[in-house]
């Protein structure tokens, strides 16, 4: 098992491109350089050329946070993963619990992304999660299952292998209410049980991200949890102080 922490910043709708410079240029003179550990920084579209050109030769790379799952044509206002793939972005954030719930985005047209990302070779980050109510009710799992399932219908077992997955928990998104390492220990372990089932002994090696209210004082804990590889940072990743002491603390 050989699978290496990816922490990733989800900048969400924050940060002109002059304020995305201001905050990519400290946050790679300070960890830009260390190799135990990939980090990623996700701008909005319009900062991400911006970022890119700070980026050099450091190890951090520069993701998006959604994408059209159409190639190019007459799609007002959508961007396509070959423009991504222009501006060096490695990365792209698929199926956030945002735009699920705000813009209607369903688990089949997930789908479609995951494979127009990969046709790209750009690497999806699948986010999946469960609200409050149906952790309540005792849903977590099921819900988790068809999300997964329904991202991953038609992946090959070689694309698969490019996939990272974000386990986010609605009720923490933004709320300062992080699930517990115990907990989410169980969710992840249970996330790579399902992707077991559908890809053998490839899920031992996909990357299984914790996301909702992670921070400096608890992204170590959480981060050695044995199915824990990572994070994606919201709220803790808009400053460079913090989103650095997190990164620095999850490397221990
Ligand atoms: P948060 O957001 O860290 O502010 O909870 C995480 C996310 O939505 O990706």
């Amino acid at each position: 098992m050989s699978r290496k922490i990816l922490i990733a910043g989800n900048w969400k709708m924050n940060k002109t491109a002059t304020e995305a410079v201001e905050l990519a240029k400290p946050i790679i003179e300070a960890i830009g350089n260390q190799n135990d550990i990939d980090v990623l920084m996700c701008p909005p579209f319009t900062s991400i050329s911006a970022v890119s050109e700070l980026i050099g030769n450091s190890t951090v790379r520069v993701g998006a946070q959604n994408m059209s799952d159409k190639a190019s044509g007459a799609y007002t206002g959508e961007i396509s993963a070959a423009m991504l793939r222009d501006l060096q972005v490695s990365y792209v954030i698929l199926g956030h619990s945002e735009r699920r719930s705000y813009y209607g985005e369903t688990d089949a047209f997930i789908n479609r992304k995951v494979l127009a990302c990969l046709e790209n070779n750009l690497k999806p980050v699948l986010c999946v999660g469960e609200t409050l109510e149906e952790r309540e009710g005792d849903k977590t799992e099921a819900v988790l299952e068809k999300q997964i399932k329904g991202a991953f219908a038609g992946i090959s077992a070689d694309d698969f292998k490019k996939i990272v997955i974000a386990y986010e928990p609605v009720w923490a998104i933004g709320t300062g209410r992080t699930a517990t390492p115990d907990m989410a220990e169980a969710t992840h372990a249970f996330i790579r049980k399902v992707l077991a089932g559908l890809y053998g002994a490839l899920a031992e090696e996909t990357v299984i991200q914790y996301g909702g209210s992670m921070k400096p004082e608890n992204s170590r804990e959480l981060v050695a949890q044995p199915d824990i590889d990572g994070g994606l940072i919201g709220g803790a990743a808009l400053k460079a102080d913090s989103f650095h002491d997190l990164v620095k603390n999850a490397i221990g």
